[in-house]
């Protein structure tokens, strides 16, 4: 594997043997980040397989393309949202996959370049979008919603347990324009009360988050990747964090039952049928040898699910 680029693609091997490539295989990576997971189904599924990825990053799909280019049209790469997949699918005339991929969050490219505002390591302004050229940036963000709004988003996405304090707080100090500034506030809000991470950890995740629509993002994409999948076809997701995860849970869990009804319903009226079985009773997480070496595999858990 090529190991001149800065991504080491998290459970690599566990996704390779989640995924079976195999020739003449269809797959879509819908986070291609540095393409690291992508290369290794390319290899896996040569001489012909072909892989569609997606990123939204301009950056990440030029490294992309350029690792991959070795794979001439066996690799097609757009810059787009992975919430577009069924449209993709569609002009490319594909009308089923054998495997589909999502790796969520962010790329440590992307938190290791400061100006993309992902890190508070470094002061730059805090921007968070995956796709620079679109959407509202962290600062607006922080800089034009009420109290309310922003406690809410603090607490639904980072779960943060002072997401009022820093909301009040974060109003009496506008403008609020970089990493720091922003660290710096909520570090002050909690009063030398944060355990072993950093007090602004859970505030930068929950901002990132709302920044890019995350959660609705992978809500919207998991029926498409399975409508897309071809009987055996596989679905594998790596999260990052427990609101993730338990959208990927629950949704594995809805697909793999066929009747939703209350239990105290004597008689199925709803008609669900199982789309999925889960072949992950239990998440898989890094062995010890990955996490030595990879700082950002800490908390990645990998769900597969196969379609019926
Ligand atoms: C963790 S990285 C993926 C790393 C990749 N698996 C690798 O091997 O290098 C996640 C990537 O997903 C991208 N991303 C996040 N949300 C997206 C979306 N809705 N559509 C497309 N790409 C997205 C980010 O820009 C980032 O580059």
């Amino acid at each position: 594997m090529d190991t001149t680029y800065p991504h080491l693609p998290v459970l690599y091997q566990e996704i390779l043997t989640a995924i079976q490539p195999r020739p003449a295989g269809r797959y879509v990576d819908c986070t291609l980040g540095a393409g690291g997971h992508a290369l290794g189904i390319l290899e896996a599924s040569s001489p012909d397989g072909q892989l569609l990825g997606f990123d939204l990053d301009p950056a990440a799909i030029e490294i992309a393309t350029e690792r991959l280019k070795g794979f001439g049209t066996r690799a097609i790469l757009v810059r787009a949202s992975y919430t577009g997949l069924t449209d993709q699918l569609k002009q490319l005339n594909w009308e089923a996959v054998q495997g589909v991929i999502l790796d969520l969050g962010v790329s440590s490219m992307q938190f290791d370049r400061p100006e993309r505002g992902f890190s508070f390591r470094e002061d730059a302004p805090l921007d968070m979008r995956f796709d620079p050229d679109r959407g509202r940036s962290a600062a607006d963000l922080l800089n034009s919603l009420n109290e309310v709004e922003l406690a809410d988003i603090l607490w639904r996405y980072g779960e943060e347990r002072f997401s009022r304090r820093i909301a009040r707080a974060i109003l009496a100090n506008r403008p609020v324009m970089t990493t720091r500034q922003l660290a710096e506030l909520v570090k002050r809000e909690y009063h030398g009360k944060a355990g072993h991470i950093h007090p602004a950890t859970r505030t930068f995740q929950a901002l990132r988050i709302a920044v890019n629509s995350e959660l609705a993002s992978l809500e919207a994409v998991l029926p498409q990747a399975v409508a897309a999948l071809a009987g055996a076809g596989r679905l594998a997701v790596i999260s990052f964090h427990s609101l993730e995860d338990r959208i990927v849970k629950q949704y594995f869990q809805h697909e793999s039952q066929d009747c939703i009804c209350p239990p105290e319903q004597p008689v199925c009226t709803c008609g669900h049928r199982a789309s999925l079985k889960v072949i992950t009773r239990h998440p898989l997480t890094p062995s010890g040898s990955e996490l030595d070496t990879n700082e950002r595999a800490r908390s990645a858990k990998l769900r597969v699910a196969e379609k019926l």
